[in-house]
């Protein structure tokens, strides 16, 4: 199947190069030539690590199936994913401009509205969420978003070819943050409201559920590693759209993001990090 992949930042770089592995062709697209070098960079990188881990065997064939055009509308491809940055307007613009109406066309949002997307999309039935998790070549879930027009064809053919990808697809509904950010924003602020109460310190929280509960790594480990801001935009969404106090974003992530504290990315959030 022709795969067009639409933002070739952190998430369409790997969904381009999951795509690309299990052997579709894809034409992954960005705004300049530029971010495109660097994203085929990243993807071949991660492929060389592939096969030295013996994930995949001929790293050069799924390569050379990955085309990069600043273009996309040159290309008519069966399905689409759009990865572009989490701003409605930008995500509009870009499906606006697709227009196969018998192609697939899927988000990759983790916090906007499918059904509200959906108005911009070629055909709003065969539009639906791909909410993959990054990396995306490591990460086995795909949260499958239904919006409200989705049609049954649809749905069943992204949870198939999520499958097919070596993937394990969760079908939820458009509700803000669907499941995965709900019920990890919850955790994430009630990690940072304890802090602020002074219960006990960053280490202290990260290690009980650590050890405590079998995380992998601690709520506030786990916020400096998604990005204090994107975790404050998320939590944003979720109290203006839910209405519910327990996400009610944290004064304590408020200041951390006014002050630059983004967490890995910056060298410092609730942790200091070598840059
Ligand atoms: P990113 O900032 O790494 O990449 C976004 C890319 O979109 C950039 O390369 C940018 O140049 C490109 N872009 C901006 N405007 C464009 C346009 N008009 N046409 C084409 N490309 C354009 O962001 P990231 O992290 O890859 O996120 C992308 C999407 O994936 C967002 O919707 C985000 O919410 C979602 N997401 C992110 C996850 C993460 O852990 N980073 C996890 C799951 C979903």
């Amino acid at each position: 199947m022709r795969v067009t992949v639409i933002g070739g930042g952190t998430m369409g770089s790997g969904i381009a190069e999951v795509f690309a592995q299990f052997g579709h062709d894809v034409i992954l697209s960005d705004i300049s030539d530029s971010i495109l070098r660097k994203s085929e960079l990243a993807i071949n990188a991660s492929l060389k690590k592939l096969s030295e881990k013996g994930i995949i065997k001929e790293p050069e064939r799924v390569s050379e199936r990955i085309l990069y055009d600043t273009n996309f509308t040159a290309y008519d491809s069966e399905f689409y994913v759009e990865a572009v940055i989490e701003k409605p307007e930008i995500k509009s613009e870009v499906l606006h401009k697709i227009k196969n109406q018998n192609a697939i066309v899927a988000t990759n949002t983790s916090s906007i509205s499918i059904t509200m997307l959906s108005k911009y999309a070629p055909n709003p039935k065969k539009f639906i969420g791909m909410h993959f998790f990054n990396p995306p070549v490591i990460m086995k879930l795909i949260e499958v978003v239904s919006g409200y027009d989705t049609d049954g064809d649809t749905i069943k053919r992204v949870m198939d070819i999520s499958k097919s990808l070596g993937k394990t697809p969760v079908m939820v509904k458009d509700f803000p943050g669907f499941i995965s950010n709900r019920v990890l924003m919850a955790l994430i602020r009630e990690a940072i409201i304890s802090l602020e109460e002074g219960i006990s310190d960053a280490a202290g929280i990260d290690t009980i559920m650590k050890l405590g509960m079998n995380h992998p790594m601690g709520p506030l480990e786990l916020s400096d590693f998604i990005g204090n801001d994107v975790v404050y935009d998320i939590l944003n969404v979720l109290y203006n759209d839910l209405g519910y106090e327990r996400f009610k974003p944290p004064v304590t992530l408020r200041n951390m993001v006014y002050a630059g504290k983004l967490g890995r990315k910056t060298g410092e959030g609730f942790y200091k990090y070598d840059k």
